[in-house]
């Protein structure tokens, strides 16, 4: 009897050859214990050496292997190919990111969004590289821990209606990443320059999609809908809290 198998099609995109994407289908095997990029893995080892794509760890913690799949962010290590019973399941690169070539986009913007929020801990009159010790209590942790959960992945970007249109929109992960840092009690940093911006927190209309499809539960929307509420009481009150 023939091995059970799903058929994938994944956009291709070679700029050397393709004006545009276009999408291949390959025939895999349907295990119930492979991922979409054992799929992927597949196709590169055994039908079609030249497919690129990323990945590193294969268990959720890198954020390197978000794709597009069937219309969905999603994390190809942790999405099951038996999720899509006969399939076929498209496989695209994640929406809103400038292609560089099949499956693998170009996160040097996004990179640029996490370094512009000042991440790490700003103390008044100590310059980096700090070395004293700042001891925390566990409710101190806490209050910002859910936040430092993020991984990168970007998924939260591809699901984001506001920075599909505008890739200058801060954006969920370095609004909830500022906050990591605003909410840390060793922090002395607010960030006002930054997320009091059009561009930035003011920006979300709240669709609430990049907590829906954050592999984390990072709660981007949370973090961003938090922010407004300290911007708006800064606004009125500048000298109440972060
Ligand atoms: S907030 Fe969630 S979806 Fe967004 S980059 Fe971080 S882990 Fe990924
Ligand atoms: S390969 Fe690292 S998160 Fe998927």
């Amino acid at each position: 009897m023939a091995a059970e198998t799903i058929r994938l099609d994944v956009a291709r995109y070679r700029p050397e050859e393709d004006a545009e994407p276009v999408l291949q289908s390959y025939e895999v095997p349907l295990r119930p214990d492979w991922a979409v990029l054992d799929g992927l893995a597949h196709i590169k080892d055994h039908l079609d050496g030249t497919l690129s794509f990323r990945w590193s760890c294969r268990m959720g913690i890198c954020g390197s292997c978000g794709m597009d799949v069937d219309g969905e962010p999603r994390l190809t290590c942790g999405t099951f190919l038996a999720e899509y019973g006969a399939g076929p399941v498209r496989i695209e690169p994640l929406k809103g990111f400038p292609v560089i070539r099949d499956l693998v986009v170009d996160i040097d913007g996004f990179l640029a969004k996490l370094s512009s929020v000042r991440p790490w801990l700003v103390r008044e009159g100590e310059e980096p590289p700090l070395t004293a010790e700042y001891a925390q209590t566990p409710a101190q942790l806490d209050a910002y821990k859910q936040y430092s959960m993020c991984i990168n992945c970007m998924l939260c970007y591809s699901a984001c209606p506001v920075y599909v249109l505008d890739p200058d929109f801060l954006g969920p992960a370095a609004i909830a990443l500022a906050q990591r840092y605003n909410l840390d009690s060793r922090d002395m940093d607010d960030r006002f320059d930054v997320l009091n911006l059009e561009e930035a927190v003011w920006g979300c209309t709240f669709v609430g999609d990049c907590t829906r499809v954050c592999p984390k539960h990072v709660d981007p929307a949370e973090a961003i809908q938090r922010y407004k509420v300290t911007a708006a009481l800064r606004s009125v009150l500048p000298w109440s809290g972060r």
